[in-house]
């Protein structure tokens, strides 16, 4: 996997890693760890990297034009440890001759986990119906209340089917949903798995109960869930989002859960995250999670090494295997 040569080049780590990811780390490269896990504004990202020839960046790090116009004649390769490169400005980095790799596939299985515990957690009341029981406001069993939403028999509209949207199809087939999705193209047959294509967001919305946003964050998707997207949605609907929260506009999603012409959100992914819109803390109707997708012990391990793999392939003039196209 490693040779001397290796060793020799200079890596800048943003953010402190898994300690198996670390320790391959050591072994490989001329690193610069961050062991006090402090955050580099994007003004900072420069200086840090400088005299490096690869980057090894998360999501919380914004490579803008301007940051990447900024960086090192010496950098050769951007290696994100995320799916999501949103906070790459891709297009500016080839421009300069930068390569840039994501973690694809390692994270599948367990973002699609989180996205069925927030259509689970949405739909039943889970954070309401915790909170009874550890507040001691559980009173005695009711046959009208409270209740939540069955999810058997629902249709479960999937926006984006990629590796992640696929995932979350299998997994709510098994709850006896009928899944439709809209994508730039269909599926084949022995992938869809009977999964309904519709070649509009228009036309998927009319049908989603359930909405699973699964799409990256572009130009295209983002402010995508507005209110004219919303009023679409059978009324009652729930929305979940694993995605990125820029897909969804704030200020449409939070009137619809308010007038109830939503019935819930399970969102694990917002705009200005960890500072997010402080009204979706306040609604009974919001299940939320800190950006969870990803987090297990088993896919953090992997993604790193997804990502070391990328680097090493590159600094051994093999192609990475997960170059990212702008
Ligand atoms: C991803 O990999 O894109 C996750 O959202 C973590 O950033």
């Amino acid at each position: 996997m490693m040779d001397t040569m290796q060793g020799q080049i200079k890596l800048l780590v943003s953010r402190k890693l898994p300690k198996a990811v670390e320790n391959r780390i050591r072994r490989s490269y001329n690193a610069i760890l961050n062991p006090d896990d402090v955050i580099l504004e994007p003004g900072e990202i420069a200086e840090a990297a400088g005299g490096c020839d690869a980057l090894l960046v998360t999501a919380t790090e914004k490579l803008n034009n301007s940051v990447i116009a900024d960086l090192p004649s010496t950098v050769r390769i951007i290696a994100t440890y995320s799916v999501g490169y949103d906070h790459i400005d891709v297009a500016a980095a080839h421009a300069r001759d930068i390569a840039v790799t994501n973690t694809p596939d390692v994270l599948t299985d367990a973002t699609a986990d989180i996205a069925l515990l927030l259509l689970l957690g949405a739909a039943r009341g889970a954070h309401w119906g915790e909170a009874m029981v550890r507040d001691s406001t559980w009173g005695i069993w009711a046959p009208t209340h409270p209740l939540g939403y069955q999810v058997t028999g629902k249709r479960l509209g999937i926006l984006g089917m990629g590796r992640i949207g696929q995932a979350v199809a299998h997994r709510a087939r098994a709850f006896g949903m009928e899944i439709h999705y809209h994508n730039r193209s269909a599926l084949p047959d022995e992938r869809a798995h009977g999964a309904r294509f519709h070649d509009s967001f228009e036309s998927l919305l009319a049908v989603s109960d359930f909405l699973s946003i699964n799409c990256a964050s572009t130009p295209q998707t983002r402010g995508i869930l507005n209110e004219h997207a919303i009023s679409l949605m059978p009324a009652g609907a729930i929305v979940i989002n694993t995605a990125r929260g820029d897909v969804i506009d704030d200020d449409a999603l939070i009137n619809a859960l308010q007038d109830g012409r939503l019935a819930a959100a399970g969102l694990d992914v917002f705009r200005n995250e960890p500072d997010i819109d402080p009204r979706f803390r306040t609604l009974e109707n919001t299940f939320l999670l800190p950006h969870l997708g990803s987090a297990t012990i088993e896919t953090r391990e992997a993604m790193g090494m997804r990502a070391l793999d990328n680097l090493d392939a590159f600094f051994s003039n093999r192609q990475p295997n997960d170059l990212v196209a702008s």
